[in-house]
């Protein structure tokens, strides 16, 4: 079976060198080494990530590998270049793009995602899936990621490769990511063979909220325990490492990181005014019904009385709509 995929994996390494040279060593590249470098990425990382730069050209990789003596089939298969449905002549997928290599949990090469130079869409194109690069499966920059992580017992699973370049510049190595906000079964497996504690930090905007919401869900019924960083609106993790810097990541974001209960409180406010009676009721209910669901009889009373604190309720009532709650549930 690995035998088979022998010279998918060839040719990926390959090409990943080659986008790399691209990137650091010729004139075709300059574009968006600056580009790189404008963004704060210092020369180590670009090498440490195999970063790379894929030319705008239709048959730059695709010659390549034949001249190579790869044959049209496998690097067709494998994911590399694109056939022109036509009359079969072999096009490059990436075109114009910045090039991070993706890794299998042995560091081996099976995939790429490429970036557009600015704005344009897709901003991420992948490599399409196949024996090799399973979406589902593959969390970025795990090999590198394993030991430290097996060491603290916990990972921080961002959004994107870019958090986990940052986070590597900033010494914060215990990072991976996903593909995007997706996560799956699959991959907290993969994590929780690895460590007790994931805590997930995503972009502040809603699409990473709701990501945040749903994946902490997967991840605690793996049997991890979870906790959520917050940034403040506006930033991804990325951007508040290069913009306000790594000391105040470490410890305003990755120290200060939530329970999941307590981030369901912060969920649940958002876009919400509390000083509204009915929005300040609808609040309360989902909080409540959160705090019904919760296990353990210390953690309901630490939630049950900060909501009698914060809004001046007794703590009788709030008891109240617990026990409501629980019949209602027989
Ligand atoms: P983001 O849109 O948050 O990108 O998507 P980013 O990581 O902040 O990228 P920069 O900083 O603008 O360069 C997070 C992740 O979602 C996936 C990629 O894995 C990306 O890193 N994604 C995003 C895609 O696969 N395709 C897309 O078009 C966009
Ligand atoms: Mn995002
Ligand atoms: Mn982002
Ligand atoms: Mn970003
Ligand atoms: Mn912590």
């Amino acid at each position: 079976q690995a035998q088979k995929f022998e010279p998918w994996i060839k040719a990926h390494e390959l090409t990943a060198k080659l986008y790399h040279h691209v990137l650091t060593q010729t004139e075709q590249g300059k574009e968006a080494y600056r580009y790189l470098q404008e963004r704060g990425f210092s020369d180590e990382a670009i090498v440490r990530f195999q970063l790379g730069f894929a030319p705008d050209s239709w048959e730059f990789l695709s010659s390549f590998l034949q001249k190579r003596g790869f044959n049209h089939r496998d690097i067709v298969d494998c994911g590399l270049v694109a056939e022109r449905s036509f009359d079969g002549k072999l096009f490059d997928r990436f075109r114009g793009r910045l090039m991070f290599p993706l890794w299998d949990k042995d560091g081996r090469v099976v995939g790429f995602s490429g970036r557009v130079l600015g704005d344009g869409e897709p901003k991420y194109l992948n490599s399409p899936e196949s024996a090799l690069f399973n979406k589902q499966e593959l969390l970025y920059a795990f090999h590198y990621a394993r030991p430290k992580m097996r060491k603290k017992n916990e990972a921080v699973l961002f959004e994107g490769f870019a958090d986990v370049i940052s986070a590597y510049e900033a010494g914060i190595e215990y990072t991976i990511a996903a593909m995007g906000t997706a996560l799956s079964e699959r991959q907290a497996k993969i994590l929780r063979r690895n460590v007790d504690r994931v805590t997930l930090c995503y972009d502040s905007d809603d699409a990473g909220m709701n990501a945040a919401y749903k994946n902490a869900q997967t991840l605690t019924s793996a049997g991890l325990n979870v906790e959520i960083a917050l940034l403040p609106e506006g930033y991804d993790p990325d951007d508040f490492i290069q913009q306000v810097g790594a000391d105040r990541f470490k410890n305003d974001v990755l120290d200060t990181s939530f329970t999941f209960m307590a981030f369901k409180m912060r969920y649940y406010r958002r876009g919400k005014n509390l000083q509204h009676e009915t929005e300040r009721m609808e609040y309360l209910n989902q909080v409540l019904d959160e705090i019904s669901h919760l296990p353990r009889a210390v953690e309901r009373d630490h939630y049950i009385r900060q909501l009698a604190d914060e809004f001046s309720l007794s703590l009788d009532a709030l008891k109240q709509e617990l026990t409501q709650r629980y019949k209602a549930r027989l």
